[in-house]
Parts: C-alpha cells; sequence; structure tokens
C-alpha cells in the first residue's frame, strides 16, 4: 500500500474555520435541532492543520502480513512526526520526538505484524503534540487478520469507526488552541463542543440489527463514560490491542484518552422509539469515588465538568434492516496468551507526581530527549505499577508493547477492554495499577509518557531503551 501524506496548512494560522454552525452551549434540545449528520466516508476541505485535506485524517486499512509504506510530507510550519499508536514497528518508524522533521518527508516503511484491531495515529514532536493533534492531526489505523475476519462481524456500513474529540470553538467557528496555566499544568486543555468525527454532537441513520463501532477517545484530556442514555446493554468485544478473549457485556464504559473500544450495538433490540442517544454518564475521578477529583475540573472553567453527564451523538433507527440481522457470537472471540506472572524477571515503580511549579513528573523527573529512563533486555516479560501520586487522572501509554492490566488497587477494580490487549491504561488520582508485558520490539529507544497532551507536553514522558 503506497499513499502521500500531505500535513499541511496556511503558516502563522492556529485555527481553522468550522464548516459549521454550532450551538452556544451543550444543551440537549438545541442539539438535537442543529445536529449534522455523521456522513461517514466523506472528507471536509479545511483551511486548517490536516492530513490530505480530510478531518479526521484519512483511515488507513491494512491486513495483517502487508507491508506499509507512506510519505510524511511536512508542510505545517513547525517541527512534527506520526506516530502510530498501538503499532509495534521499528525505533525510527516510531515517531520518536527525536525524529522530528520541520520541513520536507519522512519515510515511513513497516512490516504489519500484529493481530487486527484499531490502532491509530497522530503527531508526536515535544511539546507540541497537544496543539497538532487539536487542530486537526490523527486518524484510524485499521488492522485486520484471518483470525478476526473469520468472526464475520458486522462490516461495511455496519462497522463505524467513531473518533470522540472535544473542541473551543469562537463565535465566528473557530477551533481555538489556548490553554491556561493551570490547563497545562494541572487538568489540560477541556473543550466545551464535543465532536465525532470532527461533526459536533452528530446523528447517524442505522438500521435496526447489530453495528460494530469502533471508538477512539481522540481528546487531549477529556475522559468519556461510555453509555446509553437508557442504560442499554453493549457488549465490547476488543479493547487497544483487538479482540478480547471472550465478548464482556456492560451498561457503561471508560475511555481515556488515546484508548480504543470495540463494541457491538443492536439498534433491534431494547431501544424503545427510534432513537439511541450515546452519552458520557458521570463517573467519580478518583479510586474510591471520594473528593479527590475535584481538581480535575478548574474553577469557572466552561464547557461540561470531567466527569459530568453530556450527549455524545445519537443514532436514528430506520425501520426495516436490509440485510441478514444476527450476529453469532462465539463464547471465545481469540485465542490470547497473556504472560504470566511467573514469567516476569523484573518489576518496576512508576511514579506520577505532581510538584509545584515543575507539574507532572514521571519518577520525580521531566522529559529529556535523549537520556535513557527505563532500559529493558529485549525478549524480557516486566511487570510495570504506575502510582498515581497527583491529584487528576493519568491514562499511561507505553510505546512498542501491548500489554495486559494485572490489577488495580482501590474499587474499580478491572474495565472490560482490560480483559484483553491495552497500551494505555487509566490511573485515577491514588490508584496503583500494574501491567505486564513482554518486550519483543526492535532494539532501540521509544518513549512512554501520559496520553493526557498537555501532561505530555509539559514534559510527563520518559525514555525505554529495548537493548
Ligand atoms: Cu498516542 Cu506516544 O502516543
Ligand atoms: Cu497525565
Amino acid at each position: 500500500i503506497i499513499t502521500s501524506c500531505t500535513n499541511s496548512v496556511p503558516k502563522q494560522s492556529n485555527t481553522y474555520r468550522y464548516p459549521l454552525q454550532f450551538p452556544e452551549k451543550l444543551d440537549t434540545d438545541q442539539l438535537r435541532a442543529s445536529r449534522g449528520s455523521l456522513a461517514i466516508g466523506e472528507e471536509y476541505t479545511l483551511d486548517g492543520l490536516h492530513f490530505n485535506g480530510s478531518l479526521p485524517g484519512p483511515t488507513v486499512h491494512v491486513k495483517k502480513g502487508e507491508r506499509f509504506q507512506v510519505q510524511f510530507h511536512n508542510d505545517i510550519g513547525e517541527e512534527s512526526i506520526i506516530h502510530w499508536h498501538g503499532m509495534i514497528v521499528p525505533p525510527d518508524m516510531d515517531g520518536h520526538p527525536k525524529d522530528v522533521i520541520s520541513e520536507g518527508r519522512y519515510s515511513y516503511d513497516f512490516n504489519i505484524n500484529q493481530r487486527a484491531g484499531t490502532y491509530w495515529y497522530h503527531p508526536h514532536p515535544h511539546k507540541i503534540t497537544g496543539p497538532q493533534v487539536y487542530r486537526g492531526l490523527a486518524g484510524f489505523f485499521i488492522v485486520t487478520d484471518d483470525e478476526e475476519e473469520a468472526l464475520n462481524l458486522p462490516s461495511g456500513k455496519y462497522e463505524l469507526p467513531l473518533v470522540i474529540q472535544d473542541r473551543k470553538i469562537d463565535d465566528t467557528g473557530q477551533i481555538y488552541y489556548d490553554p491556561s496555566m493551570p490547563e497545562r499544568m494541572m487538568t489540560g486543555y477541556l473543550g466545551e463542543h464535543i465532536l465525532v468525527n470532527g461533526i459536533p454532537n452528530p446523528y447517524h441513520e442505522v438500521q435496526p440489527r447489530p453495528y460494530r463501532l469502533r471508538l477512539l477517545n481522540g481528546s487531549n484530556a477529556r475522559i468519556y463514560n461510555i453509555a446509553f442514555r437508557n442504560e442499554h446493554l453493549f457488549t465490547v468485544i476488543g479493547s487497544d490491542g483487538g479482540l478480547l478473549p471472550k465478548p464482556v457485556e456492560t451498561t457503561e464504559l471508560l475511555l481515556a484518552p488515546g484508548e480504543r473500544a470495540d463494541i457491538l450495538v443492536d439498534f433491534s433490540k431494547g431501544f424503545t422509539g427510534k432513537s439511541a442517544e450515546l452519552i458520557s454518564r458521570k463517573f467519580s475521578i478518583s479510586s474510591d469515588g471520594g473528593m479527590m477529583g475535584g481538581m480535575a475540573q478548574l474553577m469557572g472553567q466552561e464547557g461540561p465538568d470531567q466527569g459530568s453527564e453530556f450527549p455524545l451523538m445519537e443514532f436514528r433507527i430506520g425501520n426495516e434492516a436490509d440485510s441478514s440481522t444476527s450476529v453469532d457470537l462465539p463464547q471465545q472471540l481469540s485465542n490470547v496468551n497473556f504472560p504470566s506472572r511467573t514469567d516476569a524477571v523484573r518489576k518496576r515503580t512508576i511514579e506520577l507526581n505532581m510538584e509545584m511549579m515543575r507539574g507532572h513528573t514521571i519518577n520525580g523527573r521531566l522529559f529529556e530527549m535523549l537520556r535513557v529512563d527505563e532500559e529493558i533486555t529485549q525478549g524480557d516479560t516486566e511487570i510495570w505499577e504506575f502510582i498515581n501520586n497527583s491529584p487528576v487522572p493519568h491514562p499511561m501509554h507505553i510505546h512498542a508493547v501491548q500489554f495486559k492490566v494485572l490489577n488495580r488497587s482501590g474499587n474499580r477494580g478491572l474495565i472490560p477492554t482490560e480483559t484483553g490487549w491495552k497500551d494505555t491504561a487509566l490511573v485515577m488520582p491514588g490508584e496503583r495499577v500494574r501491567v505486564i508485558m513482554t518486550f519483543n520490539a526492535p532494539k532501540g529507544l521509544y518513549v512512554f509518557h501520559c496520553h493526557n497532551l498537555e501532561h505530555e507536553d509539559a514534559g510527563m514522558m520518559a525514555n525505554l531503551e529495548i537493548t
């Protein structure tokens, strides 16, 4: 597969004009009236940052075993480099911030060696990942394989990749990125408008039959608790690293920045009326439902609070389905071999702190481009324990690996997506989360970091070297 990828913006512009009208504030009735249709597969032409003129960026489809080649042409007038989030690729293909280019081309060429899953791509320059992703640079990277194809999951128009992002938009319709000091150093940048595939609170017409939704939280800082307004059950079939061992039914699912969830929703059952409203349900920002989360929202900040309830999008259900409507999900979705605790040769403790004047640190340090923070022997299985001593949530992402969450302190336990492979795990204030993984990626330098992009940009990132 050979594509070309142009990343362009009129120089010195920080914003782009959004083609739609926005409601003044998040008000459910107003939203219903103002909703635009999701326009799956259509592309927008924008003045702002974009990949090939499309927002979100074009969806890449590849199959395990294929070779992926793409030329990244940087025409945005500032440094950038692209990371293939969740993919295990050689270090010079991984978008390490040291590899940024300020103009010209960067050639990507790697083999797809990993299992089917919903991955994604976005820029990864040090200190300016937040604004670049926010201004439009992000897209899906979908990998398929024979194991998954054999399941005959809903596909084509019954399979919807949905990226959820929150944005601030001024009265002239421009998206703007302008975090205050406390947003940079504490909460991250929270938007007032919720966009799905670039459209504010859209609707999409569906048939009364099962659909596969590939959800991606592509927001800089906002966490969603995915649910339906009527507490409808849905089935989680996959997470960051592809299919779960078994399907898991639930009525809600936390999705932090960087995380993906693959879910099946049957619109033929249980929805009264002809509308199914996907929302983010209220949740507690702490390990124990306590008060610690107060700091996750700034006083006087506009837009919905982190953890409050608000609508995401609506599915309008038609009267008839035009093809076979049932999905036969096997009890066992996929054959998964997680490493076992007894394989682990090393345990590392990764402490997350918030320090006055310095911001968020990993083991007391801020990111330095070439300092090796964790040296790992290729092939080793390790257990990492993330300890969040700060008052804000941190979705921790490790490059070059997929891991299994072993356990989490406090009351939350593991959520359905954490029964499968993960590359990003949410660590709430006061929590300890342990993950296990085997480092089989090619030798070299990679990063791990918080996927709250303001935290990452402020230095909440570290290097790992596989030797
Ligand atoms: Cu999605 Cu290092 O990032
Ligand atoms: Cu963080």
